[in-house]
This record gives structure tokens, C-alpha cells and sequence, in this order.
């Protein structure tokens, strides 16, 4: 009995929403002896990588966690290196985007970010909005405990207005008001760079995710690392809360091996 990775019991081996913690950039770079934005740069290959790569493979979803409400803490040289770096990677990569099939979206406090940024993001959103291979969202000053506190705050203003009853609030409304309202549950998170942790990342979807951590830098993550990560979801049985026996019988009258 091998691969239950579905809710209903299917033996499947690909995760629909796959969501990464691309860390480890910095003490790539600190290893070569080079700033900290050289390694932000070296990590555009891997992205480039995950997202031909997961879209070949069948996943429906990719989320990739590409600064988070917290960086903003770190030296202004840092923040203003990165939001280059967004700028120009986003209007050099959309055309090749927009020819693989590649939806975009973005899920973070996105008002922060300055005109130029905004601009580029809407150009991208706008000029794929209507391809279906795979969706990629980027997570910008997103924050998990941000997009729980906005949607509380949005279901408090609909019952303010008489339009929601405090009894009619449930997780299906819960999750509804959330920024990643639109998409299905994370199967497979991913963090690279040897931190076990989740940083505030999506907290709400990240419930029953599989979790996979592999110590390599994120420049360094290759075709390589996401097989393994691959494999090991393969490997997983997903219960959600049923027992092994439950998930077992179900698979069997299913048919799948
Ligand atoms: C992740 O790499 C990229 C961002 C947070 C933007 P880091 O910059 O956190 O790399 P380390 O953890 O310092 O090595
Ligand atoms: C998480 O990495 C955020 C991103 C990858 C964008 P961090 O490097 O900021 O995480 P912590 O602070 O070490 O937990
Ligand atoms: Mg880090």
C-alpha cells in the first residue's frame, strides 16, 4: 500500500498546490564571499527551474515565499536590492511566463511596495490572467498571521454592516475571506536552506501539508532536490485524522493499488 496523497483516498503521487521557503540566499552568498544581493540573484535560476518543472509535472499550484512581512527589518541596502530585483526579473520573465501557460498571482501587503513594483505586478497579472497550464503565485510582503488578521478584520466589518450573522462565521467563511481564499490547500510545502521552521508563511493553508526540508541553499536547489522532495511526498499517507486501516480500506475499493 503505497502514495495515498489525496483526500479521497487516490493514490497520488503529484501534489496539486506545492509552496516553497526559497531561504539560504545570504549564506550562499557569505560562502563566496560575495553581498547578500548576489545571492537574491543566483536564486532566480531555481525559480525558473521550479516553476518549468512543476508545471511539466502536473501541479496545479506553485506559491513561492519571496519576502515576508518581517523582511522589512532587514537593512534598507538589503529591502531596495530586492525590490530591484523583483522589478527586473518580473518584465524580463513574463513573456516566457505568459508563452508556457503560466497564470500569475500575487498574495501580500502589496501597498507597500511602491508604484514602480505595482505597476510591473498588475502588467504581469493582467497580461496572464487568462492561461490555465499552472498558476504561480508569488508571495510579497505576505505575511501568514497578516492574512489571518485581515480576514477577521473583514468578517468583522460584514457583521458590523448587518450583512453577516456571528453565527454564520465557520471555516468555509473563514477561509473565504483570506487572501489565498482562491486556492486549494498546500500538499507540499518545501523549505530549503536547513531551517526547520515556517516563518509565518501560510498558516491557515499550511493545516495538512506535507513538510520538506532539505539543506540546501536556495541557489543551490536543483532539479535533484525537488525529485527527492517528490519522492518523499510519493511516500507519504495522508490521513487527515482517519486511521491508517480507514485510509487502506477506502484505497482498495477504489481499485488503485
Ligand atoms: C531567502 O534567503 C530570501 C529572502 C528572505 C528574501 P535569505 O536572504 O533569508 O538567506 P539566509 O537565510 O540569510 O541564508
Ligand atoms: C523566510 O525566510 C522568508 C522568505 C523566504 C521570503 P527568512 O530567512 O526571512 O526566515 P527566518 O527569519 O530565518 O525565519
Ligand atoms: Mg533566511
Amino acid at each position: 500500500m503505497i502514495a495515498i496523497a489525496s483526500e479521497s483516498g487516490d493514490a497520488e503521487a503529484v501534489p496539486r498546490h506545492v509552496a516553497v521557503i526559497m531561504d539560504g540566499n545570504g549564506r550562499w552568498a557569505r560562502s563566496r564571499a560575495l553581498p547578500r544581493h548576489a545571492g537574491h540573484k543566483a536564486g532566480i535560476k531555481p525559480v525558473r527551474m521550479m516553476v518549468e518543472s512543476c508545471a511539466q509535472s502536473g501541479v496545479e499550484v506553485l506559491t513561492l515565499f519571496a519576502f515576508s512581512s518581517e523582511n522589512w527589518r532587514r537593512p534598507p541596502e538589503e529591502v531596495n536590492a530586492l525590490m530591484r530585483l523583483f522589478i527586473e526579473a518580473l518584465r524580463r520573465e513574463v513573456a516566457e511566463l505568459y508563452r508556457n501557460g503560466i497564470r500569475l498571482r500575487f498574495i501580500g501587503q502589496l501597498d507597500g511596495l511602491g508604484p514602480e513594483l505595482n505597476r510591473a505586478i498588475s502588467e504581469a497579472v493582467s497580461k496572464t490572467r487568462d492561461n490555465a497550464r499552472m498558476e504561480l503565485v508569488l508571495a510579497v510582503a505576505y505575511g501568514g498571521r497578516w492574512d489571518l488578521a485581515g480576514a477577521a478584520r473583514k468578517l468583522a466589518r460584514e457583521v458590523e454592516a448587518g450583512e453577516l450573522r456571528v453565527d454564520q462565521i465557520d471555516e468555509a467563511r473563514f477561509e473565504a475571506a483570506l487572501e489565498t481564499a482562491p486556492l486549494p490547500p498546500v500538499d507540499l510545502l518545501i523549505r530549503s536552506g536547513g531551517e526547520q521552521r515556517i516563518s509565518n508563511f501560510l498558516l491557515w493553508d499550511l493545516a495538512y501539508s506535507e513538510l520538506y526540508f532539505s539543506d540546501a541553499l536556495w541557489p543551490d536547489f536543483t532539479q535533484t532536490q525537488l525529485n527527492a522532495a517528490f519522492e518523499f511526498y510519493a511516500k507519504r499517507q495522508r490521513r487527515f485524522g482517519r486511521t491508517a486501516e480507514q485510509i487502506e480500506v477506502q484505497t482498495f475499493s477504489h481499485g488503485v493499488p
